[in-house]
């Protein structure tokens, strides 16, 4: 079986599926190292997150297992993180040289809120901005330093109001020494501790109760030391007893409600969940450049504001915020893997998943004899994690998402169910596939090879007193296996 992406949903699928078969399994990971948001996205304060990567670790010690990292599936021009030292290998190459493949490639863009001046200088993508802070190579780290570098960027403004929005305000309002202890990147740390941030607001276009944030990371956020919280408007947003909620909301809502340890006038910094807010447009200063300088929202009324469900309806009275700074945090977005069109392998791009029987078999359409359509699996292919169902879920639902495709795997193996292979065939995987990687000469980094970069990372980190100084930059992780 070919795995495409080298995150929780590829492995914990691997894991089951060598668990359970006498599966072989090669690993695609476009980057040259391993573990996808693990690494890239959970926040370089959260190390206990990342314990599950010794399981991974365990997985790829099976002589079954190979990591094929370095190697994007896809082609070079569809590319938009493409770097000239990446090799590429096709789609189609997989579906002839494995008997399933399995998308498990999460998400690699980013929600756009669609509103005038989404594009201005000083607007970001939240993915960026952690991509940034957590080394992902290839990440356009300028512009986010020269904006936290700004003496008039005091007030920063967050949209949306899950766990990654979270993430966002608390490395801005995060005191950077206790950021020094952890892994993230040297050039995130020199610009955070150059940070004029002293204002970061939250913005929901809903209530406390309907926010997808979590009560761990609310909780990380009220005890940072010498940042206080502002007030919101308790008696119109939450109910007049909390008591009346269910258990786990109604303890978020009494962090939310009781607000920060630090009082707001012994702050150094602060921050707001501002709700019922929906982004109407940014717009610069006017001529000077073409930097935001202002935030307009239209206000929400919630239909039912202590229902998880209620809608927010526009009641059009605007709110303006002076802002230089902006990170849209409203998710991230999968898309097509190119090849797809030609294997017909169906890809909804509204939902950003790759359609499927919600068990991890890829579906397609087939035109009947008397030319009706009918859905059907598509023997062979299929998909887990992110681009499965979504992006959202913590590791622990991408595990047991994995694990469902697994079984649903297992099971189409042992019924005798087509696969892309005959089954008295022995396919050839990698060794075949190889000689079909586009980019002479891109450096296919192994299992050992990452090994290797590990220990350089460990090693660099202890002499900072880091658990590891990550490298930033394809080139400089190769270099390490020259
Ligand atoms: C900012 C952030 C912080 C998070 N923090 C936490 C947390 O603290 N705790 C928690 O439990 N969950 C957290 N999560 C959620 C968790 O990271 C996800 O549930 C999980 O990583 C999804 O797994 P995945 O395998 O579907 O995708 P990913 O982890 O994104 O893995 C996909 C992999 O596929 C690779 N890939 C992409 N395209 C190709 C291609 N064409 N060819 C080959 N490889 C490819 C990518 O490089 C990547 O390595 C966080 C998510 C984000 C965004
Ligand atoms: N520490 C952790 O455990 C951790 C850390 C980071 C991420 N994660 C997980 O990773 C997943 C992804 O997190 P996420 O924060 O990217 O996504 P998310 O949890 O889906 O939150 C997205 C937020 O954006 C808002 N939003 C969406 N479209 C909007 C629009 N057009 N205008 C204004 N607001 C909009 C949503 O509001 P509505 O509800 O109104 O749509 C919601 O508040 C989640 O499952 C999360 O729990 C976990």
């Amino acid at each position: 079986m070919a795995v495409i992406g080298s995150g929780p949903a590829g492995f914990y699928t691997a894991y089951r599926v060598m668990a359970k078969t006498a599966a072989r399994i090669d690993m695609y990971e476009a980057l040259p190292v391993p573990f996808g948001l693990v690494r890239f996205g959970v926040a370089p304060d959260h190390p206990e997150v990342k314990n599950c990567q010794e399981k991974f670790e365990e997985v790829a010690q099976s002589p079954d297992f190979r990591f094929v990292g370095n190697i994007a599936v896809g082609d070079a021009s569809s590319d938009s993180a493409h770097n000239p030292h990446r090799g590429y290998v096709p789609l189609k190459a997989l579906a002839q040289h494995y008997d399933a493949v399995l998308f498990a490639y999460g998400a690699s863009r980013d929600r756009k809120l669609g509103v005038p001046g989404e594009d201005l200088g000083g607007v970001h993508a939240a993915r960026d901005f952690v991509g940034w802070y957590n080394g992902l190579p290839g990440s356009d780290s300028s512009r986010i330093v020269a904006d936290l570098g700004r003496t008039d960027s005091d007030t920063a403004i967050v949209i949306g109001q899950g766990n990654v929005a979270l993430d966002v305000a608390r490395m801005l309002l995060e005191d950077v020494d206790v950021l020094r202890k952890t892994d993230m990147s040297d050039e995130a740390l020199e610009a955070l501790s150059q940070s004029h941030v002293k204002r970061v607001h939250v913005v929901g276009r809903r209530g406390p109760i309907q926010a997808a944030f979590t009560i761990k990371e609310i909780r990380e956020l009220v005890k940072l030391p010498t940042v206080g919280l502002h007030s919101f408007d308790k008696a119109s947003l939450l109910p007049p007893s909390l008591k009346d909620l269910p258990r786990a909301q109604r303890r978020l809502m009494e962090v939310v409600a009781k607000g920060s340890v630090t009082p707001l006038k012994e702050a150094k910094k602060s921050w707001s969940l501002d709700f019922c807010l929906a982004p109407k447009q940014f717009a610069a200063s006017g001529a000077v450049d073409d930097r935001v300088a202002l935030a307009t929202f239209e206000k929400t009324r919630l239909t039912n504001p202590f229902d998880s469900n209620s809608h927010a309806e526009y009641t059009g009275e605007l709110v303006d915020v002076p802002t230089q700074l902006i990170f849209r945090s409203i998710g991230y977005r999968s898309k097509a893997l190119a090849g797809f069109d030609d294997l017909g392998i169906p890809f909804d791009d509204r939902r950003g998943v790759i359609l499927n029987d919600g068990l991890g078999r890829v579906l397609r359409d087939i035109r009947s004899p008397d030319a009706s359509m009918t859905t059907q699996p598509y023997p062979g292919f299929y998909c887990a994690g992110w681009v499965k169902r979504g992006p959202t879920g913590v590791i622990a639902s991408t595990m047991e998402d994995a694990f469902t495709t697994a079984d649903a795997i297992i099971g189409d193996w042992e019924s005798n169910a087509p696969f892309l292979g005959k089954r008295e065939e022995i396919r050839d995987g990698w060794d075949a596939a190889r000689s079909e990687v586009d980019v002479t000469g891109a450096k296919v980094v192994s299992w050992a090879d990452w090994q290797k970069i590990d220990q350089v990372e460990i090693r660099k980190g202890q002499q900072l007193g880091k658990p590891r100084n990550k490298f930033t930059r394809t080139e400089d992780m190769l270099a390490v296996l020259n």
